[in-house]
Parts: C-alpha cells; structure tokens; sequence
C-alpha cells in the first residue's frame, strides 16, 4: 500500500533521515521505533508531505505521492495525528472535527450527510467527544484530546492512517484505551504506521516494526520477533 525507496529529508543543512526504505501492506500495523531524534516524526511528516525528501519515491497505493502537496495527500487516503496532539483550542470540538474534513478540493463535503455520518462514526468511537461537543478543545483533559486528535484524522475517511505517538504523557488508563482504539480501527480495515515510545506495547500489537536510530533503520521485522530480540530488549525495552 505504501512504499518509501530512498528517502533522504533534510531541515536546511541537518540531515534528520539519511536513506531510508519502508513499506506498509494493506490491513498491517506497522510500528516504528527509535530513540529521542531517531527521525520518527520526520519519516511521518515525510510521508504525509509536510516535508520532502531531497531524493527517492513515495508510492501509495502505486501511485507516487512524493511531490503532492499535503492536502492532495489527505484527498488520496494517507491522514496524520501529529505528535503532541496539535488540536485547535480555542475550536470547539465539533469544529475541530470538521477541520479533518477539510480539504481543499473537498469543500462542498462539509455540509453533505456523508459528513454527518463521518461525525457519528467518530462519536460512536469516543462516546465522550460527543458529550463534550461544544466544549473548548483546550479545555480537554490529554487523554481525551488524543482522542480529539484521531477522531479529526478520521474524518476525512483515510485508508492509511499515521499516529505519532499517540500514549505519549497519558495516564495507564487512558494508554490502554489508545492501544484498544490502534486495535479496533485496524480491525475495521484501517491500515496503520504508529510511531511509539512505548516499544513494548507497540510492537505487541503491530504485526511488523522498523527500528530507526540517527536517521536510519537499523533493524526491521515481526513485531514479535523484534519483542524478543536480545538487543531490542536491552536497548528499547529496559531488560
Ligand atoms: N524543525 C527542525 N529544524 C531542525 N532540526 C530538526 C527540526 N525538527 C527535527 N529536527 C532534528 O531532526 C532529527 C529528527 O527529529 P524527529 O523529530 O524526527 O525525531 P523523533 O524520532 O520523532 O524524536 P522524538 O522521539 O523525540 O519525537 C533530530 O535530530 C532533530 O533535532
Ligand atoms: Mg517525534
């Protein structure tokens, strides 16, 4: 579904990802890890268009999304939930439910009923969104926010959705329920690549991960092989 070949992306001089290769298979969870400045984040931004790569390809669905721009990106099927949420405070949260529906050649959609099934579907997902609807986005407590911030990435109907970070500062019970929710969308069909701090969680769930480190993927496979590989063990998982 998603093929990265030789992806170089830079911040002027500083070289954050240094050729790197990827694939996601359609229905997979694929789960990215790596230290702090590994360049996870980058690779997603990389992906979602944000930022380009100097060289290489990007193929969705075979068809190369490289030189896109990220609205057009968004219209293919590929949605991002940024680290650190980025939701619109001082939006309510319906109205930051509807920025996800937003793209630039999809105007017109807002006020059509497919939309109003988009924001019920999101609602059914995270019943307390709906309880909070007209409340401040800022006003929400982190964990419910992060559901704000999938719930927005959900609302453009993506195949491909990209989730950095997502249980990052959240209290145990809410990263449960993240991990749940990472669950119950790839199970309706969502394909998947999750940026995670929590290794141990993410690579249980995913079906494959890539580990990257200052730029590049240092080692790729299972999610259960990578669980139980010595090194993995003492360097991401505190064995
Ligand atoms: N806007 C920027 N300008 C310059 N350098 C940047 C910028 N954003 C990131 N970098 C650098 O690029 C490298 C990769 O950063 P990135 O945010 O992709 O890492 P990450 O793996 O997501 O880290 P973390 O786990 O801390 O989120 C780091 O060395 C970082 O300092
Ligand atoms: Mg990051």
């Amino acid at each position: 579904m998603l093929l990265l070949k030789d992806i170089y992306t830079f911040y002027g001089h500083i070289e954050a990802i240094k050729g790197i290769d990827i694939y996601v298979n359609k229905g997979e969870i694929v789960c990215l890890i790596g230290s702090n400045g590994a360049g996870k984040s980058t690779a997603l931004m990389t992906i979602s268009g944000v930022l380009k790569s100097k060289t290489g390809s990007i193929t969705f669905e075979g068809e190369e999304i490289h030189r896109m721009l990220p609205h057009r990106i968004v219209a293919k099927g590929i949605s991002q939930v940024p680290e650190g949420r980025r939701i619109f405070p001082k939006l309510t949260v319906r109205e930051n439910l509807e920025m996800g529906a937003y793209t630039k050649s999809s105007k017109l959609r807002v006020k059509s009923e497919k939309l109003k099934r988009q924001y019920d579907k999101v609602y059914e997902m995270f019943p307390v969104l709906k309880e909070r609807e007209k409340q401040m986005g800022g006003t929400l407590s982190g964990g419910e926010q992060q559901m704000l911030a999938i719930g927005r990435a959900l609302m453009s109907k993506p195949k491909l959705l990209l989730l950095d970070e997502p249980s990052l500062g959240l209290a145990p019970i809410f990263v449960g329920k993240i991990f749940k929710t990472i669950k119950e969308l790839n199970a309706k069909g969502l394909t998947i690549l999750l940026v995670e701090q929590n290794a141990r969680a993410a690579l249980k769930l995913a079906h494959r991960g890539y580990v990257m480190e200052s730029g590049r993927i240092v080692k790729e496979g299972e999610g259960k092989k990578l669980l139980h590989a010595p090194d993995i063990k003492r360097a991401y998982l505190g064995e």
